[in-house]
């Protein structure tokens, strides 16, 4: 057996990314560190620009010039990642992770058929002829649960309805077998109705597939439901990490905590908390000491002055002095 088969479908190692820009160096992700085993989807939460859409873009290798990793290691299926050149990490995308977004449209050509792009992109990561790669094809739409995929297979984007181009993009991601999808919002632009279909084919296919998914998302309610383990980040950081049922049962972390008073799915079953009041720093702006200080209402005089690094507990990490009983 390949010795790559055993290695996790994605760990990121002390993770950092940076904007140089003419005022300076804006820091957007700090030590950045998460493993996803195979078959397994991580959910990365936190408000919007906690930074997860950044770490996604960093796994996939799209971060925006100037943008760039300044630390650390990516490793996808045991393969580093990080310092491949634009050409080896255009092989990797698609081969070795897919990517699906909140809007299927950025996803898709407007201008050729589905067949015709599924065709391509399934040419592209094998040797399949034309025919069988359009068999191929109609297989992943079938598997995406499109009905009527012998002739949906020639129809264009602008012809399916926003769950179903959904489902087409899934098998676009799909379609060269990748070991990891990062997954971006990606029933945010979605019906209410359609966004548990489209996570419980996620996590379907993940577990059929044996691929670990990064499932990025504001919504605690979408982890509850779909996730394994969860990330919860803030201001570029990685502030608590654990099992989805021991996070939502015992979140550590006073923000964790504040996050679980939105969510409405599980509002019977989680003691409702307070809305956190404020709102996330801009890079620019990140206090010293805990980012979270001025939002915190533990905040002790350490929160003010240090930065509390993620501390393994039994289960999960966190990182906050208020729950390791040090803030004085
Ligand atoms: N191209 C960019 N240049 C500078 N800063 C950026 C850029 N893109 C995003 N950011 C900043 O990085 C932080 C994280 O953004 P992002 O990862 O998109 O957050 P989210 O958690 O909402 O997905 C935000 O403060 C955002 O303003
Ligand atoms: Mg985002």
């Amino acid at each position: 057996m390949n010795p790559a088969s055993h290695s996790p479908a994605l760990e990121v190692k002390g993770l950092s990314v940076e904007f140089p820009t003419r005022r300076g160096m804006l820091t957007a992700l700090s030590d950045v560190s998460l493993t996803i085993a195979r078959g397994e989807i991580l959910g990365v939460v936190g408000e919007s620009g906690a930074g997860k859409s950044m770490t996604g873009m960093a796994v996939l290798g799209l971060l925006e010039p100037p943008g760039r990793v300044c630390a650390g290691e990516i490793h996808i299926g045991g393969k580093r990642t990080d310092n491949l050149d634009n050409d080896q990490m255009e092989s990797v995308r698609g081969r070795m992770v897919g990517a699906i977004f909140q809007d299927p449209l950025t996803s898709l050509n407007p201008l050729f058929s589905v067949g015709q792009q599924l065709i391509e992109t399934i040419r592209l990561h094998s040797d399949r002829s034309r025919a069988d790669a359009r068999a191929h094809g109609i297989h992943l739409l079938k598997q995406v649960g499109i009905p009527g995929a012998d002739e949906r297979i020639d129809h264009y984007p602008h012809q399916f309805s926003g769950g179903m181009r959904q489902r087409v993009v899934i098998a676009l991601a799909l379609a060269g077998n990748p070991q990891l999808i990062i997954a971006d919002e990606p029933t945010t632009a979605l019906d209410v109705s359609i966004q548990a279909q489209i996570t419980t084919l996620l996590r379907r296919l993940c577990r059929e597939q044996g691929a670990g998914v990064m499932l990025v998302t504001h919504d605690m309610g979408i982890i509850a439901e779909t996730a394994d383990r969860v990330a919860v980040m803030y201001a570029g950081r990685i502030i608590e990490i654990g099992s989805v049922e021991d996070v939502l049962a015992r979140p550590k972390h006073p923000y964790t905590r504040g996050l679980m008073g939105s969510i409405p799915a599980l509002g019977a079953r989680v003691e409702r908390l307070t809305q956190i009041d404020g709102s996330m720093p801009r890079l620019n702006a990140i206090p010293p000491g805990c980012a979270f200080n001025p939002r915190c209402s533990a905040v002790g005089p350490r929160c003010l002055k240090a930065r509390p690094v993620l501390v393994p507990e039994a289960q999960g990490a966190v990182a906050c002095f208020i729950h390791h009983g040090g803030v004085a």
